[in-house]
This record gives structure tokens, sequence and C-alpha cells, in this order.
């Protein structure tokens, strides 16, 4: 069984995707044995412990810097035996350390088609923001793992969902979130818990 430690710093509803998955027998060969937080106020650590999940905070504020707190988050995981790191609304770059530690071990949902609004700056509400400003009839939500670029790392599965007439972004990020996140990042998890997703030349293939 693969320890899946999810880091989060905000509302947690991907992580109550995973958490729901694991409660319907959907996270084959896996099981999510920490929660780790990047602010003490996140709702995800509710959701986590309202389900027994064991949880850790480790405040952003508190370390002047991202190597820092790389140190401290890095010791965590080690500590917690992780098998698999998911950031479900982690909102903290990683920094070298652990992406070379983990290499291929680090999947992040992302709220877009990957390469379109992606990078530095992207993230959360602003993703959505800046599909609506573009016009485009279609966006979804990519899984991959986390290389050194932002965003770059292997796609592991991607979702297309419909812009509509009228759409906020809020609206928008709902859309993605109930149509695209929600599914393909517990099955992403669920398919690297038994052993189905290989990287070759910086691509991902899922195997049978
Ligand atoms: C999700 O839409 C996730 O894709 C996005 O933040 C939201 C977190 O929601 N992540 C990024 O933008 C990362 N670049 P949640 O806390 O309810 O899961």
């Amino acid at each position: 069984m693969k320890n899946i430690v999810v880091l989060v710093s905000g509302g947690g509803t991907n992580l109550q995707a995973l958490i729901d998955a694991q409660k319907r027998g959907e996270l084959r060969g896996g099981k999510i044995s920490c929660v780790i937080s990047s602010r003490p106020d996140a709702y995800a650590l509710v959701r986590a412990r309202e389900n027994d999940i064991p949880t850790r905070v480790i405040p952003r504020k508190e370390y002047h810097d991202n190597a820092s707190y790389s140190k401290a988050l890095h010791e965590a995981l080690y500590q917690e035996y992780a098998d698999l790191i998911v950031l479900a609304g982690f909102m903290t770059i990683l920094d070298k350390s652990i992406i070379n530690a983990y290499r291929n071990r680090i999947i992040n949902v992302h709220p877009s088609l990957i390469p379109s609004f992606c990078g530095d700056g992207f993230y959360g509400l602003h993703v959505h923001e800046k599909a609506l400003e573009k016009g485009v009839k279609l966006t979804g939500a990519t899984v991959h793992f986390v290389n050194e670029i932002c965003d770059g790392g292997p796609i592991i599965l991607q979702k297309a969902v419909e812009v509509k007439n009228g759409d906020t972004p809020e609206i928008l990020q709902k859309r993605v979130m109930e149509q695209a996140e929600w599914k393909i990042l517990p099955e992403a998890v669920s398919l690297f818990c038994q052993d189905r997703i290989k990287v070759t030349n910086g691509i991902a293939y899922i195997t049978e």
C-alpha cells in the first residue's frame, strides 16, 4: 500500500474528491496517510480531521524563503514515508531538493488544459479569469508530474470542459472542478498507486 501525502493551502475540494474516492475503494493500492497544509486556517484541514486522516501544518508565513520552507516540508515528507505527494490546491512552489528527491512522484492538478493558461502567476481563480478574457470555448483541467518548470512536467491526464456564454470566473471554476478536476485527480492517483504510469523521455504513458 502506497502512502499518499496530500499538500493543501485552501478549501480542499480536490482533497475531498480523493477522500470520497478512497471511501468508494477507488484509490487502488494507495491510502491517504497524511495531509499537510501551508496555512493553519485551510478548510482542507477540517475535511481531513473529519475523516480521521492525520494532519500537519507547516505555515509558509513562518519561513522567509522557499528554500527554508522546502527544507521543513522535505523533513515532514520523509517522516511520513511519503510514496506519492499530491499537490491539491497547494499554493507554494516546491524547490529543487524536493523535486529531485521525489522525481515523478509528485502530482499536481491544474485548472486548465496545459500548455494554455499555466506557469508563473496562473493559479486558482486567475486561471479562469484569463481563459474568459481570451474567449476560449473549451478549457479543462490537467494532472501532471511536477518538475523544475512551473506546470511543465509530464502530463498524466486531461479533461476538457465547455465554456458557456455568461460564465463568470467563479461559475467556470466550479464547472471545471466538478466535470474535470474531481474526476481526473483521483483517477491519476489510483493509476500511480497501481504502478501504471511510466515516464519515458519526459512523456507519461498509462499502461494496462
Ligand atoms: C483548484 O482549482 C486547483 O486546480 C487550483 O486551485 C484550486 C484549489 O481548490 N490549483 C492551482 O491553480 C495550482 N496552479 P481546492 O483547495 O478546493 O482543491
